[in-house]
């Protein structure tokens, strides 16, 4: 009921920001039903009087009955979607207007104000609609996101955030002319922000996450922003909020100490995690991090001989390579590289020490892990197996890949992935599968999938992993692309 101050008398005087200021939280806009339908009914008193009494909407409550969609009246619910109707094209004729008003510059700055303001309101009053029970039916039976039909019958949703009821996601997504009206250097008149199609199907989540108030700080809430990605809402859009930090933030350890000492637990948010702090991930205790990374924590014992020496009492590393075998293999052609796979970064501090620049992907399924890799001194990715590799054809020289892609995977989506990465390693570029693992019966069509991109040989090992009753098979590989050269 709040809502309703905006249009009584004594706060005619109210600023565009301070509308704007009521209008930044989602929440509210379910609550704006209310605008639209008081602004349809004082924009055409007329053609509701021989439906209402005057009376009958002052008090909301009764008001309110006539846009519940439990409601009894389903013809007033007509008659108020077709006035909502009038009212949008009303707007829509004024915006107009004010277009053309806009070319004299003497009156631009109001008139720049005005133009907002009805925007806003326009965007409100559709926003209503979509949300209007007989529309809501009418896009199920249609399986495509329409308005109702009375109230749009030449424009379908040209713009995505139309969906949305949130003004903050509806604000992102609408694209941004650039203020020139002319192309910028990037060869585009306008830019185009985008969120990726699962968010629709994330509605309620992605509503949820874009819940806050403009210029404040967002809630502790990067885990619903990690589902969201990890469910295709991936790219999710920016925010106007800012992140939450660590209470208090010690700067990290200076490089080489940083590289193989666990960092400071005040450098993290533990909120969302079982440990507290990382000697929790390191020890060894059950109910900690991700199990596929059970130990990474755990620098002195386990991380430090990674790929630096053959571990001699367990046989698992029969499926190992080191570090100098694999560079030897082209010495100083590999300097820049990526790393894609579950883990703390020991594998970018190793390959530092031999002059070679790793960023590690990875995001934070159950532990710290962007952190960790940013605390050690080296630079995380935050990407999920979701999205196309943020690197330009032909860049990388290398590739290396371990715990990540197992037994698990699509073999569709391995596909996929394998694709992009081809695409990304220049040609002379190393793909190091280490330690891939899957069922033995699994294993030809995988070997089929790496087979398809036809790279040079230069290592390839299989071996039984040992610790699962001869259930598994270990694969690890080191090949090269090709050159491809233009027919
Ligand atoms: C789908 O929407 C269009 C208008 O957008 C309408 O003409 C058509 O009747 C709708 N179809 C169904 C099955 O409701
Ligand atoms: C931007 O360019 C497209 C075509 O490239 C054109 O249709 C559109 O009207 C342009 N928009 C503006 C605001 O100039
Ligand atoms: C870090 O260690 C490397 C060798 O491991 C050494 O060459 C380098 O000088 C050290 N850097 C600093 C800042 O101590
Ligand atoms: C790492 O693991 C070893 C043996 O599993 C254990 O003794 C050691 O305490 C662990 N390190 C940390 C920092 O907890
Ligand atoms: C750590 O846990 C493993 C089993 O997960 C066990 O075999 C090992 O003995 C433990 N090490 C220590 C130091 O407790
Ligand atoms: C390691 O594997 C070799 C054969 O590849 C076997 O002879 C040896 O017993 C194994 N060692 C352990 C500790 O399992
Ligand atoms: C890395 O680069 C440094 C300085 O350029 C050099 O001293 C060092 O030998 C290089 N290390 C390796 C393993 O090539």
């Amino acid at each position: 009921m709040k809502s309703f101050d905006i249009l009584s008398p004594e706060n005619k005087g109210m600023t565009k920001q301070n509308v704007n200021a009521k209008l930044k939280r989602c929440r509210m806009v379910y609550y704006f039903i209310f605008i639209p339908g008081a602004l349809a009914l004082l924009l055409s008193a007329a053609a509701m009087s021989k439906f209402f009494s005057f009376k009958s909407f002052i008090g909301t409550e009764s008001f309110y009955s006539h846009l519940n969609p439990e409601g009894p009246n389903g013809i007033q619910n007509d008659v108020m979607v077709v006035t909502v109707q009038i009212v949008i094209q009303k707007i829509e004729e004024e915006l107009d207007k004010l277009r053309e008003i806009k070319q004299d510059p003497s009156l631009s700055q109001s008139v720049f104000q005005q133009g907002a303001f009805l925007a806003d309101i326009l965007g409100l009053l559709e926003s209503a609609v979509a949300s209007h029970p007989d529309s809501a039916v009418n896009n199920q039976q249609n399986g495509s996101f329409s308005f109702h039909p009375l109230v749009r019958k030449k424009k379908q949703f040209n713009e995505p955030g139309e969906y949305f009821l949130c003004e903050e996601i509806r604000k992102y997504v609408r694209v941004k002319p650039n203020r020139l009206g002319k192309q910028n250097f990037m060869g585009a008149n306008a830019t185009f922000t985008s969120i990726g199609h699962a968010c629709f199907a994330m509605k309620a989540e992605l509503e949820e996450y874009m819940n806050y108030d403009v210029g404040e700080i967002c809630n502790d809430d990067w885990k619903l922003a990690q589902k969201l990605m990890v469910h295709g809402c991936d790219p999710l859009p920016r925010r106007r909020c800012f992140s939450r930090a660590p209470k208090l933030y010690n700067k990290p350890f200076p490089i080489n100490e940083s590289l193989w000492k666990l960092p400071d637990d005040r450098n993290v948010r533990w909120s969302q995690y079982r440990c507290k702090n990382f000697a929790c991930l390191a020890g060894n205790t059950t109910r900690k991090g991700f199990f596929k990374c059970a130990d990474c924590f755990n620098l002195t014992n386990h991380e430090v001989p990674r790929w630096v020496s053959l571990d001699a009492d367990s046989n698992q590393t029969a499926a190992d390579f080191l570090i100098s075998e694999v560079l030897g293999v082209k010495p100083g052609e590999i300097r820049i590289g990526l790393d894609f796979s579950v883990g703390t970064g020991t594998f970018a501090a190793r390959m530092r020490e031999f002059n070679v620049t790793i960023v590690s992907a990875t995001i934070n399924f159950g532990a710290p892990f962007s952190e960790m890799i940013a605390l050690r001194g080296l630079v995380p990715l935050y990407l999920t197996v979701n999205q196309r590799l943020p690197f330009f054809d032909n860049t990388l020289d290398l590739i290396h890949t371990t715990r990540f892609l197992d037994g698990w995977i699509d073999l569709v989506l391995l596909d996929f992935v394998l694709y992009d990465w081809d695409r990304v390693l220049r040609p002379g570029g190393l793909l190091w599968i280490d330690s891939f693992f899957c069922l033995k019966e699994d294993l030809y069509d995988y070997l089929q999938a790496f087979k398809m991109l036809r790279y040079k040989k230069l290592k390839w090992v299989v071996a039984p992993k040992l610790d699962k009753d001869d259930q598994e098979m270990f694969f690890s590989a080191v090949l090269e692309k090709p050159p491809r050269p233009f027919r």
